[in-house]
């Protein structure tokens, strides 16, 4: 009767429903040849930011570090180190004694940098940043004591020397003006000059990526590449000087800072984005740029996420079809919102209850169909990065002309630590796409701190050297 025939409709507008749901969801599911097909062009994108003729026009940078070598365990001394362009932003006090015992102790505050100053003036910024390294020295009583610092600045920098970065461009969340085309260090010292309550010396600019390498190999030589998957994404290595050509000398190795969240920017990856990655691309403070980034780092997996539920609220398959002023705000959907999401012990109830703190009225469907979005995207962004790396790895086997390579990577980053499936995705992915290389994955522990100790007494070391 017609009871029946309701009941039949009503169940196939839900299969129809559901059907376009998984269509929409589709276009993130990468094949295997995709995926190799990722890792290709990668490394065509490396190639082309080593050479010198290339370097100018290539996305990937492929910057030189000047760090020529992992730790061997002779570094000591106290030192200071700025960590700006995580998640947040950090001074250390990092003492390290060589010897027999080897230890590292750290003491360190974090400050907040208000989204003002990060979208200020330069001038405002380093300003800001100057006046928590006073903040932080008074507090250890350590106003007089000129320390060798070392700067992790988690940008992409031309460096022509270990203490000296031109800003290339700002990434992520930054975009104080003046920056861009200077050099950080000198900025940092200008600042440090105006404020005229202590002195310092600045030795090192450092990536978070160099950083988490050093850290790393402190405790594991084999650790000679550092992977970043936080607010950020970007990876560096130890690369033949040979093949580094916009650097003078063939003899040995440097760190190279790829920023490979750049990856893309030149279109060659627009047949794998969506119509909601360029969504989060064209919502975001710097059209165009970081297209590999803004697939599969913490910053931009919850606005890819945003898009898709905005576009299936307005098809009608979510939220009653209501979008609510929360949907549209920016940004709502953090890395650690996304990781409770996909908790695998989470009931159902409890994803409604996150949905509903962010300001979400949701029906136990609706919040089945959010898990299942987090996932598709969380799920390809591990792939691709792991497609990265595999590129990465293979790179350093075939420049040893290997068969086989063993080797250690150091990784750090909120998306990698806090999220319940990345890590493991990501890992399969390298295996699968680079079979003949076995990588072992190392925790850093505080790399962006510690990373740039080590790195500012290697060059305290090299200076007195030199001096000799
Ligand atoms: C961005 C920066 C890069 C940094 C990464 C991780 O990609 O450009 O320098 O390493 O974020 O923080």
């Amino acid at each position: 009767g017609k009871g029946a025939a309701m009941v039949t409709a009503v169940a196939y507008r839900l299969t129809d429903q559901a059907r376009q749901i998984q269509e929409t969801l589709a276009e993130f599911r990468l094949s295997k040849s995709q995926l190799l097909e990722v890792k290709k062009r990668m490394r065509v994108e490396i190639e082309r930011g080593l050479k010198k003729e290339s370097h100018k026009e290539a996305t990937v940078k492929m910057l030189p570090t000047f760090v020529r070598s992992t730790p061997d365990g002779t570094e000591n001394g106290d030192f200071l180190a700025l960590d700006l362009g995580g998640t947040n932003f950090r001074v250390l006090l990092v003492k390290i004694r060589s010897g027999k015992r080897r230890t590292v102790e750290m003491h360190n505050k974090i400050y907040a940098i208000p989204i003002e100053v990060m979208q200020g003036t330069g001038e405002e910024l380093f300003d800001h940043i100057v006046h928590c390294i006073s903040d932080f020295l008074d507090y250890m009583g350590m106003k007089s004591a000129r320390l060798p610092l070392g700067f992790t600045f988690s940008f992409p920098c031309h460096q022509t020397s270990l203490d000296a970065g031109i800003l290339v461009t700002w990434t992520k969340g930054f975009k104080a003006t003046d920056c861009e085309g200077e050099d950080v260090v000198e900025l940092l010292r200008e600042a440090i000059k105006r404020k005229e309550e202590f002195e310092l010396d600045v030795v090192a600019i450092v990536n978070d990526t160099v950083g988490t390498m050093m850290t790393c190999a402190y405790e594991e030589p084999t650790c000679e590449v550092g992977l970043i998957a936080g607010t950020g994404s970007n990876a560096c290595y130890m690369e033949e000087m040979r093949n580094i050509e916009i650097v003078d000398g063939t003899e040995g190795r440097m760190c190279v800072n790829m920023e490979w969240g750049a990856f893309g920017d030149n279109g060659c990856l627009d047949d794998i984005r969506t119509k909601y990655d360029q969504a989060v691309d064209e919502n975001s403070l710097n059209e165009g740029k970081q297209r590999y980034e803004k697939m599969c780092s913490g910053m931009y997996l919850g606005e890819i996420v945003r898009q898709i539920l905005i576009d299936l609220t307005k098809r009608g398959f979510l939220f009653r079809g209501q979008i609510s002023e929360t949907l549209k705000t920016r940004g709502i959907f953090e890395t650690k919102f996304l990781s409770q999401i996909e908790s695998d012990r989470l009931a159902l109830l409890q994803v409604r209850a996150i949905l509903q703190q962010l300001g979400l009225d949701s029906t136990c469907d609706d919040s089945i169909i959010v898990k299942e979005v987090c996932g598709t995207v969380s799920h390809r962004a591990a792939q691709i990065c792991g497609a990265g790396m595999a590129a990465v790895v293979d790179k350093i086997r075939e420049n040893r002309g290997l068969d086989h390579l063993d080797i250690t990577v150091g990784v750090d980053g909120t998306l990698y630590k806090l999220h319940p499936h990345f890590s493991r995705i990501f890992h399969q992915t390298v295996k699968e796409l680079a079979p003949k290389c076995e990588v072992n994955f190392l925790l850093s522990e505080d790399g962006s701190g510690k990373g740039a100790a080590l790195i500012t007494a290697v060059g305290c070391r090299q200076r007195e050297l030199d001096a000799q």
